[in-house]
């Protein structure tokens, strides 16, 4: 039987480790470092922080960790990969130079354009002044991009030349966002979906397409967030859509970062914007999409285990899905989120789920007596799964409504636009 690491601490290492958890071959799955909601779901969590590879690896190879795999971004830009395959370990997810396509968006946009695939005009600047100059040919609304990882918060819509100058400077002359470029970037109209698939080189795994809700506030107003809720899959879309995507747009990304003498094995993450003209790329991540794992991965009805083991040893894999049901997450999130974090408020209420309604944990921690509190910015994602939209929706927001919501929040109309 064998044993799993999961990397990463919110409710999408919850998600990943419960989907592994029903693998038959899988004994154990432990956590690192976990968050103490995991707990519940049988996961074990290990003290020890996503970054310290040092540490990882000593435990991997104590424990005989059979399958290492990684949730959030920064490890992968970091190398945790490269540094896990050198030290003898099977891990599923993209080399540090394959991480670039997440971590830089100049590098995105290169191999975006060398690979044909369709993604918004743009143009980068390291000069402040060379930045406002290139204003005299934009038209408004304009995106306007720190070159890096800002956890969402490095991409500004602006409206017009003052409040694009204001934000250049922003970015370039006092480097709020540890930048040393922008990316001044068309603005591209249409609903955003994801579009996720397990990659190793030639064999291309699409999963159902999924929508973030990625504001704050319900009706997509207020501030970027992590995501306060999605769902899966996406009935107001072509059913080839997914097939489409991996050959148009994921497939040449492949090749061509294969071309530039870089493989890639993970997942690779498609932020898609379906314009009047057909989906565009916005932006890649080299991971899974949190919140959108908590509604994707339940829908895999094959094994998990199986399909990334497979994966890394270039065997033939086939992923069966769930085609029935609608499944829906809504965020828990602190009330001043995403401004700020906070903690304390109690838990306990969400241990008892009714059976279809399942909870994974992110922002928490415990108090003296032993009980769950929140503690973060976004707190947990209660996902259920039914026949329509509306019938999900009515399950989760009911159940939402019985529970005391001092100091939280969430959004009401998660999956309206699948409606
Ligand atoms: P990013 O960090 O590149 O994913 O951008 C964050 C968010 O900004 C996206 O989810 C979109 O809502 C919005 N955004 C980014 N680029 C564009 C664009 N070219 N056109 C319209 N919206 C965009
Ligand atoms: N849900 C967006 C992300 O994971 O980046």
């Amino acid at each position: 039987m064998a044993k799993v690491l999961v990397i990463g601490n919110g409710a999408r290492e919850h998600a990943m480790g419960r989907q592994l958890l029903l693998s038959k071959q899988v004994e154990k799955v432990y956590c690192a470092p976990g968050n103490l909601g995991m707990l519940a779901s049988g996961i074990e969590i290990v003290p020890i922080s996503e970054l310290n590879f040092e540490k990882l690896i000593e435990f991997a190879k104590e424990q005989e960790i059979d399958l290492t795999v990684v949730g959030p971004e920064l490890p992968l830009q970091q190398g945790i990969v490269d540094n896990f395959i050198a030290s003898g370990l099977n891990i599923f997810g993209p080399s540090q130079a394959a991480a670039r396509l997440e971590g830089s968006k100049e590098f995105a946009k290169k191999i975006m354009r060398e690979a044909g695939v369709p993604t918004a005009k743009y143009a980068s600047y390291q000069d402040e002044e060379a930045a406002v100059q290139a204003l005299a040919e934009v038209t408004y609304p304009v995106v306007i991009k720190s070159d890096g990882l800002a956890a969402g918060k490095g991409v500004v819509i602006v409206e017009n030349q003052k409040q694009a100058k204001i934000t250049i400077h922003q970015m370039l002359g006092e480097h709020q966002f540890d930048t040393k470029s922008i990316i001044i970037e068309e603005f591209l109209m249409g609903q955003e979906f994801s579009l996720m698939a397990f990659i190793n080189d030639d064999q291309i795994i699409p999963m159902p397409l999924s929508q973030d809700h990625k504001a704050a506030y319900d009706g997509d107003r207020g501030p970027n967030t992590g995501g306060m809720g999605a769902y899966s899959p996406l009935s107001q879309f072509p059913a080839d859509l997914a097939d489409q995507g991996v050959e148009k747009i994921i497939r040449p990304v492949i090749q061509t970062l294969q071309r530039n003498g870089i493989s890639f094995c993970g997942v690779l993450y498609a932020g898609l914007i379906m314009t009047e003209a057909g989906p565009q790329v916005i932006e890649f991540n080299v991971r899974l999409g949190d919140p959108e794992t908590a509604v994707v991965l339940p829908q895999l009805q094959s094994d998990l285990y199986e399909l990334l083991q497979r994966l890394l040893e270039h065997r033939d894999v086939e992923a069966k899905w769930q085609a029935s049901d609608v499944y829906l997450g809504v965020v828990v999130s602190s009330e001043t989120y995403p401004q700020a974090s906070a903690s304390g408020v109690e838990l306990a209420s969400f241990n008892n789920n009714p059976s279809d309604i399942t909870v994974n944990y992110a922002g928490v921690a415990q108090n003296e007596n032993g009980e769950l509190i929140s503690n973060g910015g976004r707190i947990l994602c209660l996902t259920t799964s039914a026949s329509s939209i509306a019938q999900a929706q009515s399950t989760l927001y009911y159940w939402l409504a019985q529970h005391k919501m001092t100091g939280l929040r969430y959004r009401y109309d998660i999956g309206d636009k699948g409606k």
